[in-house]
């Protein structure tokens, strides 16, 4: 009999998002849940984006502009970049699919480190693509491992910067080191979610190498730092040719009307931002205090979320937590068996965090 789906498709599994606080309010009867699974921003989304959307509700019966223009604009302006090299995707995740689908043919090599962003391994998976993978050193994305692993046969390298789900970011230098050292007709994407949250001075972002590698494709996105998860809403730069030819075949309407007001007001909400900032600091400040005291061992980070490792091991944590009401990320999916991923929640969210550990551990 003819297959019917291709069989790239049937080899996917399913994306594991974080448990959301409805589901498991509604599973297992618990109320009054938190959830610090899915790097979310816990400040709620960004004020001046929810009055833009409020202001804009009476239009969605049109469809939006297909070429986000005013946002694409704004986003060119505050960057320094032409419009035509910004692209804006139904979330970043779209644009990373949108990289794939315009560059790799079947079994071309896309290179990702591990463990890394599932959704890379995922889009490279439904076009067919053949993954090398190569691990982590001492928590970090290891560039030189990366640039030995570089075939004639490679298409596409997907970076996260800093890293989902180990939090550590590669210096601007470095990057830019790499990115000289690789043949010219390998596409790089440095894929900036976490970028906003680095504290440490050396980490900058790719978007000022663009001019430098023209297969560099920057992607940032307005989920985490500006709290717009919901709306589906990232964007990305790249050379025109790149643009252009995701242009061709993203839908039309890939961003919705609120999801474009919304970004744009965000994007001169710089007060929220800081504000999230100084709640990640100060909350990841008081995370590790906490877990030093406990005498648990954690990943430092660049990013709103960390590793921590759990005697009880990630799988038995995350259900214990679970119980409690408290989700969080079980790492076993990406193969760190012992560890927990959680963001950085409200300041009471952070203490019952610690508690509920500290009564399932103890
Ligand atoms: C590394 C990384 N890239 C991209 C995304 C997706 O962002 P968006 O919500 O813009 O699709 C995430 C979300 O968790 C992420 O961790």
């Amino acid at each position: 009999m003819k297959r019917l789906m291709r069989q790239c498709i049937e080899n996917l599994t399913p994306y594991p998002p974080g448990k959301p606080i409805e589901e498991l309010e509604r599973e297992s009867g618990i109320v009054g849940s938190i959830k610090l699974a899915s790097n979310e921003n816990p400040l709620g989304p960004s004020p001046k984006a929810i009055k833009a959307i409020n202001e804009n509700l009476s239009n969605i019966h049109r469809y939006p502009d297909g070429s986000c223009y005013y946002l694409r604009q704004k986003l060119a302006k505050k960057f320094g970049l032409p419009t035509d090299r910004v692209i804006v995707g139904n979330g970043s995740n779209e644009i990373i699919k949108l990289v794939v689908h315009i560059f790799l043919s079947p079994d071309e090599e896309v290179i990702l480190p591990l463990p890394t962003f599932l959704l890379y391994e995922k889009a490279v998976g439904s076009f067919a693509g053949r993954i090398v993978a190569v691990p982590l050193s001492n928590f970090s994305i290891d560039l030189p491992a990366i640039r030995k692993a570089v075939s004639p046969r490679t298409k596409i390298i997907f970076i996260s910067n800093p890293n989902n789900p180990t939090g550590k970011a590669l210096k601007k230098e470095d990057i830019s080191r790499f990115l000289h050292s690789l043949p010219s007709d390998v596409v790089v994407v440095l894929d900036e979610a976490y970028i906003e949250f680095a504290t440490d001075p050396d980490i900058g972002s790719a978007v000022e190498l663009l001019g430098t590698y023209p297969l560099l494709v920057v992607l940032r996105t307005f989920s985490k730092a500006y709290g717009l998860a919901g709306l589906r809403i990232g964007y990305g730069f790249a050379s025109e040719m790149i643009t252009d030819g995701m242009n061709l075949v993203r839908q039309p309407f890939n961003a919705n009307c609120l999801a474009q007001v919304g970004a744009l007001a965000a994007l001169d909400d710089d007060e929220f931002v800081e504000k999230t900032l100084t709640l990640t600091r100060d909350g990841l400040e008081f995370l590790y205090s906490r877990l030093d005291r406990m005498g648990l061992e954690y990943v430092t980070t660049q990013t709103n979320f960390f590793l921590i490792k759990t005697p009880l091991g990630a799988g038995e944590t995350y259900r214990r937590m679970l119980k409690e009401g408290v989700i969080v990320r079980s790492m076993e999916s990406f193969g760190l068996k012992e560890y927990i991923r959680i963001n950085v929640g409200l300041p009471e969210e952070n203490k019952r965090f610690i508690n509920t550990l500290e009564k399932i551990l103890s």
